[in-house]
């Protein structure tokens, strides 16, 4: 398994398989990884002649009271999980590296990037994008893959790849569940066991509201009203339903719509997504 640390010997190693007409496919994560990252790197390796893993904790998408510090580091059993599920090189920068001093060029989404979680993060999506950029600059992949339980960081990514003429294709995942309905995410490692038993209040909402759909329901304010009294248990940062494409709430389902919503578990903030075609 190769580990590239800075972007020159990044770029380099990627040039010279493109030269050679190989694909290169690239899975964004800031490490901690869990079987929906897996889901990621075995969907490029399945389609992709290489695939590079990057890991990179980024500090410019968390804001100061937030996790940054305690965010869950594990390198090496990282490593082994990215091997098992066929992946060929590692990118994993440093912060200096990534943002040496004097660093000053962040890229904004407007528009999608200020409701759901940019309300509350407004920090958020800015760091992502800009990382997100920094990392296809330095891997110059054909492909890049993302997963659906960030719904709206899908979007971000897929409209700034479009904006910015990147020439990257992204690829989308549909969220990894535990057996009971969990969305997988590095930071459920937070919860403790009678937390996670709260946090199930999200994903029974969640299905709940698809229930509803699929049964015809069309009224958003209704689906929205009835998954919210089933979050018993955590603080509500939002629920809604949105229009997929573009992020703005809808008062009728009459397309393809996400239903999304996050909430405080003691001190864990948890997300989660279902999209329907309607
Ligand atoms: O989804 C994540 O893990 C992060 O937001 C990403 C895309 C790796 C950027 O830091």
């Amino acid at each position: 398994m190769k580990i590239f640390r800075t972007p020159g010997e990044m770029r380099r190693w990627s040039f010279e398989q493109r030269a050679r007409g190989k694909s290169v496919g690239l899975v964004p994560t800031m490490g901690a990884l869990h079987a929906g990252h897996r889901a990621l790197v075995e969907a490029s390796a399945a389609r992709d002649d290489f695939t590079v893993v990057s890991i990179f904790v980024n500090p410019a998408q968390f804001a100061p009271h937030e996790d940054f510090d305690k965010y869950p580091r594990a390198f090496e059993g990282d490593c082994r999980l990215i091997e098992e599920a066929g992946a060929h090189a590692i990118y994993a920068p440093d912060a200096a590296t990534m943002y040496p001093e004097g660093y000053a060029t962040y890229i904004e989404v407007k528009g999608l990037q200020d409701g759901l979680c940019g309300k509350t993060r407004p920090h958020f999506f800015r760091g992502v994008a800009t990382v997100v950029t920094k990392l296809f600059n330095a891997v110059q992949p054909d492909r890049a893959y993302f997963g659906l339980k960030d719904g709206q960081q899908a979007v971000i990514i897929q409209r700034m790849t479009k904006d910015l003429d990147l020439g990257v294709e992204i690829v989308t995942i549909p969220t990894v569940r535990e057996a009971d309905g969990l969305a997988m995410s590095s930071r459920n490692a937070y919860l403790s066991r009678e937390e996670r038993e709260r946090g199930l209040s999200l994903s029974r909402a969640l299905f709940h509201g698809q229930a509803l759909m699929e049964a015809g329901e069309r009224d958003a304010a209704r689906i929205v009203e009835e998954a919210r009294a089933m979050m018993t248990d955590m603080k509500v940062d939002y629920v809604e339903l949105v229009d997929a494409a573009n992020l703005q709430p809808v008062d009728r389902v009459d397309g393809p719509v996400m239903l999304t919503m996050a909430a405080f578990v003691g001190n864990t903030r948890l997300i989660d997504n279902i999209k329907f075609k309607g």
